[in-house]
């Protein structure tokens, strides 16, 4: 069976009440490709309104979520809380968490498990820094990072990887296709050498860094890309042609 292509939005520490209400209303009735799966990531205070606006046929993300069941964990969103509030996915690891706020492959990857164990689906995030692709590295932080996952990871069922160049976050500076193709083909690999033949078919993969509609086309062409997690384009009403890039 084929992998569903699949779109993630990620507003990252961006939006508010007002402009969540405008960008979901302008999303409600868009003709969007009903094969497509679309899942919106946004700040866990605005989880609760964006899951009670949004259109039924897309779910919503929180962008992070620990890895405790609830106690003194202060400013931290509970996988509990997440579901409470009708949030079925997180997206985790995301190198902003990783360079910013320290968060290490280990402790990532304990996230990954306990989000899995208690009920939400999850978003992963891997991918290089400039300097490591400059230096040939690429598929060694990869493998670091997926290494550290699959040593937790039990069932990757519920599990999407989202494959981001650090270098082309945010920066404009897309992947070409035949780079980002590149990578995803040898983290397939990578998933079929070291966790199953079944899990490297199944698996979705997606390309994140500088996806915008005009990009995104030529991408989903891929074979093994199959779907993006788009972080500035997911905040404009133009997202819709990205969610379409594999009609
Ligand atoms: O998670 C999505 C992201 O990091 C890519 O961001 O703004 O380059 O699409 P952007």
């Amino acid at each position: 069976m084929g992998r569903t292509f699949f779109v993630g939005g990620n507003w990252k520490m961006n939006g508010s009440k007002k402009e969540i209400k405008e960008l979901v209303g302008a999303w409600k009735d868009a003709d969007t490709d009903k094969n497509t799966e679309v899942v919106i990531g946004c700040p866990a205070i605005y989880l609760d309104l964006l899951s009670n606006e949004l259109r039924s046929d897309w779910k919503v993300a929180a962008e992070n979520v620990y890895k405790k069941k609830s106690g003194a964990y202060t400013g931290e969103t509970s996988v509990d809380m997440a579901k409470d509030c009708g949030i079925e996915w997180a997206i985790l690891g995301h190198s902003e968490r990783r360079d910013i706020f320290g968060e290490t492959d280990e402790e990532i990857a304990e996230k990954c498990a306990f989000a899995l164990e208690n009920g939400l689906k999850i978003i992963p995030c891997i991918g290089e820094h400039l300097e490591e692709r400059e230096n040939g590295t690429t598929m060694d932080v990869c493998a670091k990072q997926l290494e550290a996952m699959a040593a937790k990871i039990k069932d990757w069922t519920n599990v999407v990887v989202a494959y981001e160049p650090v270098w082309a976050i945010g920066t404009g500076k897309v992947a070409t296709p035949q780079q980002a193709q590149d990578t995803h083909k040898d983290i397939r690999k990578w998933l079929e050498d070291n966790v199953s033949a079944d899990v490297a078919a199944s698996v979705r993969i997606l390309y994140g860094g500088s996806v915008n509609p005009g990009n995104c086309a030529e991408l989903a062409k891929c074979p093994d890309i199959d779907g993006f997690l788009v972080g500035g384009a997911s905040l404009k009403p133009d997202f819709t042609t990205i969610i379409n890039a594999n009609k």
